[in-house]
C-alpha cells in the first residue's frame, strides 16, 4: 500500500526512481511523484494524478537531473488522489521534500500546533504535517536533519515509512520506519564508491544489489555519499546494520511473456508448489520435515488450540488449514479476521499457537493481532511469503511458502502456495502427534507430491476459456458453491471475481442456499459449483438440482471422467482426482481462470483492480 523508492549515489537518480516505482506500482496506483536535488542543489518536485506513466510524462519536459531522490506510488488514505495529495510533499520553507507510507493518526492535532507557528498547508495529507513537523523541530532546535527527524517522529502516533531530502544538505538521505517496511539497498558501484537505495520492497532494489538491510521499526537511517550507513532508534541508540542477501531473480519480477503478472501467476502455480514442497516432503522415506515444526514440536503438541490470524484470501487459506488441521492433528482451530480479532478482547491462553497467514507479511491488521497474541503469551508462528517481512520477523518461528514474488493484486500462487503449507503443518503436527494411522499418513504424503502435476493437468485442461467467459461480461451477479473443503474455494472464487471484474459475487456453503440465498436465483444467475466426486458429491448433486429447477445457469467445477454433474451444467471444469484436503489447490484454478477471462473481457485492469493495493499497511 503505496511504495517509496530512493537513490544516493553516482549515477543519475531519476531513471532508478521511475523503473523503482514500475516495480513497485501494485502497491498503490492512484498518483506518483518525485523529488531531486540537482548540482546547483534545486529541489524539484514533480506529481501526477494516475499511473507511473502519466508522472513519466510530465517529467520528459522538466529537469529531471540529480544523483539523490525519492519517489511514491500512492494508495489514498487521507485526501482524494488528486496532484496536490500526491507525495513527496514540501514542507513550508520547500527545504524539504518528504514520501511516507502508513497514517499518522494524531496528525490533526499536530497540524493545529503547526498552524499556530505560522505554517499553512496545500494539501489534506496527513503527510504534508509530518513534513512541516520535522521543519518546525529543525526550527525550534536549530539542529541537523536527522536530530530533526528523530525528535520529530517522538511527537509521531501512527504507522509511518519515510524518506526525507534536504536541499541544504543534498549530500544525506534520511529515512524511518515504524510499521510499514523500509528496506536499504547496499552496493559499491565500479570505482569503489557507495550507492543506497531505499525501496518499500526489494523489487526496485534488486536489479541493483541483493545485499539489503531491512529497517526494523522506530529505526532512522542516514546514507551519505561517503558510504556512511548509521541507525540509531528513537531513544538515539545506535544500531548495528545487519547485511541480508536477498533471494529473488530479476526475471521473476517481469511478465516473461504472459499479457498480465495474474495470468503468469497463475501458470506458474505447479512451479511454485514444486518449491515449495521441495525439501519439505521426502517421499522415499514418505516423511514431512518442517523445521518450524520440529524445533517447537512441545508448543503444537501441547497446545490448547490454535487461532489462525488472516485477512482476504489468506483468510481463505486458512479455513481450509482450519479443516485439515482439524481433521489430522485434533486440535481445535479457530479461523479470525485479524482486523475483528484485534480489537474485540479474544480470549488468549498463554498455551495458544497463534499462526498468522499472510502473502506480504505486512498487513497491518494480521501484525496488530499477533501483536495482541504476544502479549497474552500465546506462541506465534508466521506463514508468509515475502522474506524478511513484518510478520516473518515478528513471529517465534514459521514457514516460508517459497512460491515467488507474487505481483498481479489479486492472489493466485500464494492462495496455493499458503493451503499446500498449512497441509504441510498439518501433516508434520500428525506425525509428532501420531494422530494419523501411518497408512493414511503415507498415502497423502504421496499425493501431496503429486499435486504439482495434476496442478499443470487442470491448467492445460481449462485453459481455453477466454471465449466461453465473454458470455458473462453482463452479468450483475454470480454465486460459488461448495462443502466442506470446497466451501473457501467457493469464497475465493467470488472474491477473484468481485475484485478484478467488479463483478458482484457470493460464496456459500452449497447447503446453505436453502436457508435464504436460493430466493436470488433465477435464468439470469450464474452459479459455480465446485463438486468433486469425493466426500460429499451426492449432497451437492442435490444442491445442484435446486439450483437447475429454479432455472439458475450451472458452471461446474467436476472430476475428470464424471458425467451426472456433467449433463446437468451449463458448462462444466475439469480436475483430476485426488484427495478431498486437497481438491482446493485443484479447485480453485479453473476459478482463478474464469476471473481473469471475465475481467479481461469487461476490459479491467487486471494487475491493478481498482480501489485496491497489494500489501495492505493501513487498518
Ligand atoms: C485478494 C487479496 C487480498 C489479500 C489480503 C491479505 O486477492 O490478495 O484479499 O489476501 O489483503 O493480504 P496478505 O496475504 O498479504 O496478508
Amino acid at each position: 500500500m503505496c511504495g517509496i523508492v530512493g537513490y544516493i549515489g553516482d549515477q543519475e537518480a531519476y531513471p532508478i526512481l521511475i523503473k523503482g516505482l514500475h516495480r513497485l506500482e501494485y502497491r498503490g496506483y492512484d498518483s506518483a511523484g518525485v523529488a531531486l536535488i540537482n548540482n546547483e542543489s534545486d529541489l524539484s518536485v514533480y506529481k501526477a494524478k494516475g499511473k507511473v506513466v502519466a508522472l513519466e510524462q510530465l517529467c520528459s519536459e522538466k529537469d529531471v537531473s540529480g544523483t539523490i531522490g525519492i519517489a511514491h506510488t500512492r494508495w489514498a488514505t487521507h485526501g482524494e488522489p488528486n496532484e496536490v495529495n500526491a507525495h513527496p510533499h514540501f514542507s513550508q520553507s520547500r527545504h524539504l521534500a518528504l514520501v511516507h507510507n502508513g497514517i499518522i493518526e494524531n496528525y490533526k492535532s499536530l497540524r493545529a500546533e503547526l498552524e499556530k507557528n505560522g505554517f499553512t498547508f496545500c494539501s489534506q495529507t496527513d503527510t504534508e504535517v509530518l513534513v512541516q513537523w520535522v521543519e518546525h523541530m529543525q526550527n525550534t532546535h536549530h539542529c541537523d536533519l536527522y536530530t530533526a527527524v528523530q525528535l520529530a517522529l517522538k511527537n509521531v502516533v501512527g504507522a509511518y515509512a519515510i524518506a526525507i531530502l534536504d536541499k541544504t544538505n543534498p549530500d544525506q538521505l534520511v529515512c524511518a520506519r515504524k510499521g510499514s517496511p523500509l528496506i536499504i539497498g547496499v552496493s559499491k558501484n565500479e570505482s569503489g564508491r557507495s550507492e543506497f537505495y531505499l525501496g518499500s520492497d526489494a523489487t526496485p532494489i534488486i536489479e541493483y544489489t541483493n545485499k539489503v538491510v531491512y529497517l526494523k521499526d522506530e529505526e532512522i537511517a542516514i546514507m551519505d555519499r561517503t558510504g556512511r550507513l548509521d541507525i540509531t532508534n528513537l531513544a538515539n541508540v545506535k544500531q548495528t546494520p545487519q547485511l541480508c542477501t536477498l533471494q529473488m531473480s530479476l526475471d521473476q519480477l517481469e511478465k516473461g511473456g504472459f499479457p498480465h503478472f495474474m495470468l503468469k501467476e497463475i501458470w506458474e502455480q505447479p512451479n511454485a508448489l514444486r518449491t515449495c514442497i521441495r525439501g519439505r516432503l521426502n517421499i522415499v522415506d514418505k516423511d514431512v520435515i518442517l523445521s518450524g515444526i520440529l524445533d517447537n514440536k512441545d508448543k503444537f503438541i501441547n497446545c490448547r488450540r490454535i487461532i489462525i490470524c488472516a485477512c482476504g484470501t489468506s483468510w481463505h487459506s486458512a479455513l481450509i488449514g482450519k479443516y485439515f488441521i482439524e481433521e489430522a492433528a485434533h486440535i481445535p482451530v479457530e479461523v479470525e479476521y485479524a482486523s475483528e480479532f484485534r480489537y474485540r478482547n479474544p480470549v488468549i491462553y498463554p498455551d495458544d499457537v497463534v499462526i498468522a497467514v499472510s502473502q506480504s507479511g505486512e498487513t497491518a491488521d494480521t501484525l496488530a493481532a499477533i501483536q495482541l497474541a504476544k502479549s497474552k503469551g500465546a506462541f506465534l508462528y508466521g506463514i508468509c511469503n515475502v522474506i524478511g517481512s513484518s510478520i516473518a520477523r515478528a513471529t517465534d518461528s514459521g514457514t516460508y511458502l517459497h512460491v515467488g514474488p507474487e505481483i498481479g493484486v489479486a492472489s493466485t500462487k500464494a492462495f496455493t502456495g499458503q493451503v499446500i503449507t498449512l497441509g504441510l503443518l498439518g501433516l508434520a503436527i500428525a506425525k509428532e502427534k501420531g494422530t494419523l494411522d501411518d497408512k493414511i499418513f503415507h498415502m497423502l504424503v504421496d499425493e501431496l507430491q503429486q499435486i504439482p502435476d495434476k496442478m499443470q493437468w487442470t491448467l492445460d485442461h481449462n485453459k481455453d476459456i477466454a471465449h466461453f467467459a465473454q458470455m458473462f461480461t453482463y452479468c450483475k451477479n454470480f454465486i460459488y458453491l461448495g462443502r466442506g473443503y470446497n466451501y473457501p474455494v467457493a469464497l475465493e472464487g467470488a472474491l477473484k471475481l468481485k475484485e478484478i471484474s467488479y463483478i458482484h459475487a457470493e460464496g456459500y456453503p452449497a447447503a446453505e442456499m436453502k436457508h435464504g440465498p436460493i430466493a436470488l436465483v433465477d435464468e439470469e444467475m450464474p452459479v459455480v459449483v465446485i463438486a468433486p466426486k469425493r466426500g460429499m458429491y451426492d449432497k451437492v448433486v442435490s444442491n445442484i438440482q435446486e439450483i437447475k429447477s429454479r432455472k439458475g445457469k450451472i458452471i461446474s467445477v467436476v472430476t475428470e471422467g464424471d458425467t451426472v454433474v456433467k449433463e446437468m451444467s451449463d458448462y462444466c471444469f475439469v480436475i483430476p482426482d485426488t484427495r478431498d484436503c486437497f481438491v482446493p489447490l485443484l479447485a480453485v484454478i479453473p476459478l482463478q481462470l474464469l476471473s481473469y477471462y471475465v475481467a479481461i473481457a469487461k476490459g479491467r485492469n487486471v494487475d491493478q483492480p481498482r480501489n485496491l493495493a497489494k500489501s495492505v499497511t493501513v487498518e
